[in-house]
């Protein structure tokens, strides 16, 4: 095994935390002894061990002498559990090689203090994918004033995401399904806009076996408060916690109804000043899942950071709604390339991850 087949492996160890891990970062380690992987771990829950930690103790005595390959700079102080560098120092590391360096004001710095305890360190190795799988870490210690945005849609080769009737259920196979409950698990907020709300009714909760580590907000986009409070996601309110986004006016007339089901109300005129208004909420991540005007009005402000685009191997022709709508027109020469950075086939169906750029 060489150094980036570890990191790989590290990665991939990593994922096992998403939905788990809280504000934490996804973390994968993997102890490497003269090329052979001699202890692995991964941050499995909010509050519990670090990743490497995990892996040293998995590797015991071998980690001394060992090199210890961790997706993330191990951290440097005390939080919920005591610094990563100091396990390090003390299983007796020769060297580490971690992706990315930690943004964390509290945890970074981590490589500095490995060195000054006469540690080998590296840095950099598929550093890129470390960043992709920790965006909404990356995110929150950023200062965008924003959460992470992702768009999510399930769409038809035509590019549509229900049929002329309006029927959306279900565009998408079973698999497709169940690879979007695992998302929604791993996302602070889900996020639909009033035309959705209305024609679906959805719930947005997260029915899968994966049980996130808190039950993401729901955030129905209402500017003019078009969704009656007998819709499932403000009459659930109490149950699963909702924020409905109004317009100034649309709040004035709207407060009583939707405070009384229990939801939470967010004035704002426009989609920068909502985002603003959920990350002063805390909201670090938003997984938006339509429809298709919200997703077109959201890429034309510039607000997506990462696109899921489920495609179906069916057409729905005229009069089916389209996934971005009201997007304005664009050159083919000057129209942004999203940079895929995930294929996966979903039964019958087809996943692209996207980035923005
Ligand atoms: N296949 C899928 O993945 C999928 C997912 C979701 C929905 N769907 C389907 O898509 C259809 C609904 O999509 P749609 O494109 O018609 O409507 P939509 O995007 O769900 O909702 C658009 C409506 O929301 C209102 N709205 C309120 N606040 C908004 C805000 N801040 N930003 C943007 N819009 C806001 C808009 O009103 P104003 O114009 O007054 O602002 C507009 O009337 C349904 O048929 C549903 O079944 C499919």
């Amino acid at each position: 095994v060489d150094e980036r087949a570890a990191m790989l492996r590290a990665i991939r160890l990593a994922w096992n935390g998403w939905a788990r891990v809280g504000s934490n970062p996804l973390v994968g380690a993997v102890v490497l002894r003269d090329g052979a992987v001699v202890g692995e771990g991964f941050h499995a829950e909010f509050g519990g061990p670090h990743g490497e930690v995990v892996a040293l103790a998995a590797a015991g005595e071998r980690a001394r002498g060992a090199d210890l390959v961790v997706t993330l700079e191990p951290c440097r102080h005390y939080g919920k559990t005591p610094p990563c560098t100091e396990a390090i120092l003390r299983a007796g590391i020769r060297r580490v090689v971690f992706g990315a360096h930690d943004v964390d004001p509290e945890a970074l710095g981590g490589a500095e203090v490995l060195r000054r305890g006469g540690i080998a360190v590296e840095h950099g190795v598929l550093a890129e994918e470390v960043r992709r799988q920790n965006a909404v870490f990356f995110n929150r210690h950023s200062h965008r004033g924003r959460p992470f945005v992702a768009l999510k849609l399930a769409l038809s080769l035509d590019a549509r995401i229900a049929d002329q009737d309006g029927r959306s259920r279900w565009v998408s196979g079973e698999e497709a399904r169940e690879f979007v409950q695992w998302l929604r698990a791993g996302y602070e907020a889900i996020g639909v806009a009033a035309g959705t709300a209305r024609a679906d009714d959805p719930a947005l909760t997260v029915r899968g076996p994966l049980r996130p580590h808190r039950p993401p907000l729901r955030v129905l986009f209402d500017r003019r408060a078009e969704v009656p409070a007998t819709a499932r996601l403000i009459a659930t309110a109490r149950e699963t916690p909702t924020v409905v986004v109004l317009g100034h006016e649309a709040a004035a007339a709207a407060r009583a109804a939707v405070t009384a089901a229990g939801a939470e109300i967010v004035v704002a005129e426009d989609l920068a000043g909502a985002l603003a208004a959920l990350h002063e909420r805390g909201i670090a991540s938003l997984l938006v899942e339509g429809g298709g005007i919200l997703a077109g009005r959201l890429l034309a402000a510039g607000l997506v950071d990462r696109l899921y685009v489920i495609v179906a191997p069916l057409l729905l022709g005229a009069g089916g709604v389209p996934a971005f709508g009201e997007l304005p027109g664009a050159a083919l020469s000057s129209a942004p390339r999203w940079r895929v950075s995930e294929r996966r086939v979903l039964g019958d169906d087809q996943l692209l991850v996207l980035e923005g750029t």
